[in-house]
């Protein structure tokens, strides 16, 4: 078999280059995830998630992320594979070099970290794309357009139920509408189905308060479930109803194993990276005697730095901390 030839050099400078990326947003992950840690019901973590949920420059970032992810896979696995078809015959001495060593350990603990995040994605990302089932919430101010807060003001003014109150506008409709010109029977139904539209956000919005599923700041409804959320999107679309990631995050390592699945990725990402961070500035030519040490040096903090970082958040939250 023989892959598309582009010079060894070219491929293993892509992967650094796609690596040091990688390291970049490693770092930018771990440090937003820290916010998980403040106990302040959700408000800065939130509003991160929003903001990178919303914002369009961010959500070209995630796609370009997402492509260098999937290059750098396809990229070591092509390296991997031009080797072995470099040298289809095995060596018949084992061969005991550190860099082989390494290099395997590299391979392997990659195949880890992709699995690692097909999981990850199912519990998090999917859940954004829709793909997956999760916890979600809203903004109290855009589910409040004129029908909603005349139904909720009406509602609370008699003591009626939201459906009760649009029943009693239909029929005092229904008592003069023979006395209205054809378009203005037209307008009236029209208008009569926006209320109607309005009952169930309405409804979800009476119930959420009821059940005191608003954040600290009554600025967000929390906890809803993945059937409110089609509802709220087909009833109110634009109210832009979002994954919950912060209580999500929280739920997930209340779970003794999932705890466990997290921190052993997090060794398996130290390993990773240890050998990931002087490679890169390697291959890139930043390295030379000078600076080795140097390099050394930032590789071991880095490394320490995202291990602990990312940590600390399961083991907290699972502490109760
Ligand atoms: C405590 C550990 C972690 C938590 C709580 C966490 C949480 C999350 C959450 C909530 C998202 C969705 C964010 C969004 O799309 O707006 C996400 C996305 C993502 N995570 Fe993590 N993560 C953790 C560790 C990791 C690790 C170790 C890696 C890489 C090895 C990783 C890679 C990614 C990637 C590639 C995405 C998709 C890109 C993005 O949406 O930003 N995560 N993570």
């Amino acid at each position: 078999m023989e892959l598309p030839k582009i010079h060894s050099i070219t491929k293993k400078l892509l992967v650094a280059l796609v690596g040091a990326f990688l390291l970049l947003f490693l770092l930018f992950h771990m440090t937003a995830n820290l916010f998980i840690l403040r106990h302040d019901d959700g408000a800065w973590y939130s509003a991160f998630c929003h903001f990178m949920g919303t914002n369009w420059v961010v959500k070209i970032f995630e796609v370009i992320l997402l492509g260098v992810v999937a290059l750098h896979i396809l990229l070591t696995l092509w390296l991997a594979l031009t080797n072995r078809l470099a040298r289809p015959t095995r060596y018949h001495q084992p061969q005991r070099s550190k860099t082989h060593t390494t290099s395997k350990l590299m391979a392997w603990t990659g195949v880890l970290i992709f699995a690692f995040l097909v999981m990850h994605f199912c519990q998090f990302y999917f859940v954004k794309t829709g793909w997956v089932k999760g916890q979600y919430m809203v903004e109290v101010e855009k589910l409040q357009n004129e029908e909603v807060n005349t139904i909720m003001q009406y509602s609370a003014q008699n003591g009626m139920e939201p459906k009760d109150v649009v029943a009693a506008v239909e029929n005092q409709m229904a008592m003069y509408a023979d006395q209205l010109a054809p378009e203005q029977v037209a307008e009236m139904e029209a208008n009569m189905q926006s209320l109607k539209n309005a009952v169930p956000v309405a409804e979800f919005i009476s119930k959420s308060i009821l059940e005191d599923n608003l954040s600290e700041d009554r600025k967000w409804i929390r906890h809803i479930t993945y059937e409110e959320r089609q509802m709220l999107k087909e009833k109110a679309p634009e109210c832009g109803v979002e994954p919950d990631f912060y209580y999500m995050s929280r739920e997930l390592f209340h779970n003794g194993i999932m705890v466990l699945l997290y921190l052993v990725t997090f060794v398996v990402l130290f390993m990773h990276l240890r050998h990931a961070f002087p490679s890169a500035f390697q291959t890139l030519g930043l390295n030379n005697y000078k600076y080795n040490t140097a390099i050394e040096v930032c590789g071991q903090i880095y490394t320490w730095i995202i291990t602990l970082g990312f940590a600390a958040v399961p083991i907290l939250v699972f502490l109760g901390l």
